[in-house]
């Protein structure tokens, strides 16, 4: 028989899930779209702040169904089901009346998470769980000022989401032993493998993962040429190089990550000045793939060497 994940309570107390709602129509929203239509089969609803933004999110999830038919990972019937299954909205009062799961992957700041979950706390039903996909604040602070704080958790996925099979799960101050066992139930059926951390700033790997490229980028900032610091590291085998590990996370969140870790452990966690030019430059992605094998964008080199 399967082991209960550590930490997670009696599955017996997890409650269905038959509609899910995204909050946010940005990548990783879209991603999490997706998987939820494809394990759950429930409809999923995605919301944002502008018509072209949903637009966009559905669009991105239709074309990554299109990717797994021309695979063959699912069928054309399967492709037709999940299409018709995830859709977008901008009214979250009609998109999450009969929500029992609404996750939110929306900007990174505490105060604007606080005010989409006080938005959907205002139209979901009271069982429906209010999850967040935050890299590193507080769920117990997020959960504070709610009505329901017992039915909030932290479900942070990892990027490539489709394809990485890790998944924290953070259990706030507040969170309930049914949220908290509806969260393991969720990520059973998406196939993921879930870890209970704790809420702390970053939770677990993220904390390490910032220890990592915060020592890359400081090396970068002594002086060490960036291809230097970024290919010292091939001879382990890692599946990315850190400054292409850092495009895939995206230069803000890694950057915001940097701020929270470094407010609450300054002495263990700085934040790197080139990151912060490459951020404020709005650079989003730091390679060029024109000749087929990613290139450094001389852009994002020169900032490195400012
Ligand atoms: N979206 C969907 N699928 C993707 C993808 C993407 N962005 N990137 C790759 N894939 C799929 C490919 O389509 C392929 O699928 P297939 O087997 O069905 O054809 C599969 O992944 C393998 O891809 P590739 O063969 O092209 O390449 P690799 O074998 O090198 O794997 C990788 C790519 C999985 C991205 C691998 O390089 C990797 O694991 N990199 C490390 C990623 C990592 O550490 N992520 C964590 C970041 S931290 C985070 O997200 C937390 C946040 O809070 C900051």
């Amino acid at each position: 028989r399967a082991k209960r994940p550590a930490g997670a309570p009696d599955k017996k107390l997890a409650r269905p899930v038959t509609k899910v709602g995204v909050v946010g129509a940005g990548l990783m929203a879209s991603q999490l779209a997706l998987l939820f239509a494809r394990r759950l089969e429930v409809p999923v609803v995605l919301t944002d702040i502008d018509q072209e933004r949903v637009d966009k999110g559905v669009a991105y999830v239709h074309e990554e169904i299109d990717k797994l038919l021309l695979k063959g990972r699912v069928n054309q019937d399967k492709a037709n089901r999940l299409k018709a299954l995830v859709t977008g909205s901008l009214d979250k009062a009609a998109a999450f009346g009969d929500a029992d799961f609404v996750i939110e992957a929306v900007f990174e700041e505490m105060g604007v998470k606080q005010q989409v979950f006080a938005e959907v706390e205002a139209v979901v039903p009271e069982h429906a769980i209010l999850a967040t996909n935050t890299s590193s604040l507080s769920v117990t602070e997020m959960a504070g000022k709610l009505k329901h704080p017992e039915r909030v958790v932290g479900f942070h996925f990892f990027n490539p989401v489709a394809v990485l099979p890790l998944l924290e799960i953070v259990r706030a101050e507040q969170t309930d032993d049914a949220s908290l066992a509806t969260a393991f139930a969720v990520a059973k059926s998406l196939k993921k493998t879930a870890v209970l951390v704790k809420d702390a700033p970053a939770f677990v790997v993220n904390r390490i993962l910032t220890r990592f490229l915060g020592e890359v980028l400081r090396s970068i900032d002594e002086g060490t040429p960036v291809e230097v610091a970024d290919r010292a590291l091939a001879p382990l085998g890692l599946p990315m190089s850190p400054i292409v590990l850092l495009e895939l996370v995206g230069p803000a969140v890694a950057h915001h990550v940097a701020g929270t870790l470094n407010a609450a452990f300054p002495d263990r966690f700085g934040v790197s000045e080139n990151l912060g030019r490459i951020v404020k430059a709005g650079k989003r992605n730091l390679y060029v793939y024109d000749s087929g094998k990613p290139e450094l964008d001389p852009e994002v080199a020169a900032l490195f060497e400012t």
